[in-house]
């Protein structure tokens, strides 16, 4: 039965702060495959009841399982031993970002900077009798940034947050330029001095880290790029689209 080694970079705020940060090595044996959450299920049940982490659907579309692992951001659920290519798996938090416990980081920032965007669909029309209709070509915009499931990758990779603690980060925008290029909706004047401000695109310097952190291989860039000619398009002719 082949064995992989788990290095795990544990934080336990109880133990002080001289002692809060370790690495810690597992042995898990397994059958044919392995994920990597798997593997850290395996160490939780038999090895180390205490190793936090945090995942939910296993299916690689809720996000919460993201982490560093052999230096690259992934979905724990969505990466097989055999994609690591390592006979050791190095597994740790999102790098610049708060820690609660271990594996697990503290993605409040993260969550009311996205809640701040308004990221729902705005109508001021009447309600209609049923749905709105969409042109391929108009649900074609919405390819890319619908694929979003907030696990935080692009945040945590990009400097312009590291140095930056109110810019709105790269998932925000992207879910502000979703519903910029949404024909349905209609809220583009209330929801743009949400991110058309100091806090927003413009902290954008097309590092592109966002684009190469992203599991689900999205470009936050382009869309805050977009943004940015919107916010001149809105100032010149007076329309974003
Ligand atoms: S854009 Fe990609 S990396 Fe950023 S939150 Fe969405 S899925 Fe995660
Ligand atoms: S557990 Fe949901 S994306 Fe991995």
């Amino acid at each position: 039965m082949p064995e992989a080694k788990f290095h795990i970079k544990r934080y336990d705020p109880a133990r002080g702060e001289k002692d809060a940060s370790r690495y810690d090595d597992f042995v898990v044996s397994y059958d044919s495959s392995l994920t990597v959450l798997e593997g850290l299920f395996s160490i939780q049940e038999q090895q180390d009841g205490s190793l936090a982490f945090r995942y939910c659907c296993r299916a690689s579309i809720c996000g919460s399982c993201a982490m560093y692992i052999n230096g690259k951001y992934r979905l724990a659920c969505q990466t097989n031993l055999r994609h690591v290519h390592a006979d050791v798996i190095t597994v740790e938090p999102m790098p610049h970002l708060p820690l609660v416990k271990d594996l697990v980081c503290d993605m409040s920032d993260f969550f009311a900077k996205y809640e701040y965007v308004k990221p729902w669909l705005i109508r001021n029309s009447a309600a209609p009798e049923r749905e709105i209709l969409q042109s391929p070509e108009e649900r074609k915009k919405l390819d890319m940034p619908i694929d979003c499931i907030l696990c935080g990758a692009c945040y945590s990779s990009c400097p312009s947050v590291w140095t930056e603690d109110n810019y709105l980060g790269p998932a925000a925008l992207l879910k502000a330029y979703r519903f910029e290029v949404d024909s349905r909706d209609e809220a583009s004047k209330v929801r743009m001095p949400s991110w058309d401000n100091e806090r927003g695109d413009y902290r954008c310097h097309t590092i592109t880290n966002c684009v190469e952190a992203c599991p689900k291989e999205l470009n936050p860039t382009e869309g805050i790029q977009w943004l940015k000619m919107a916010a001149v398009r809105r100032r010149l002719f007076g329309r974003s689209r």
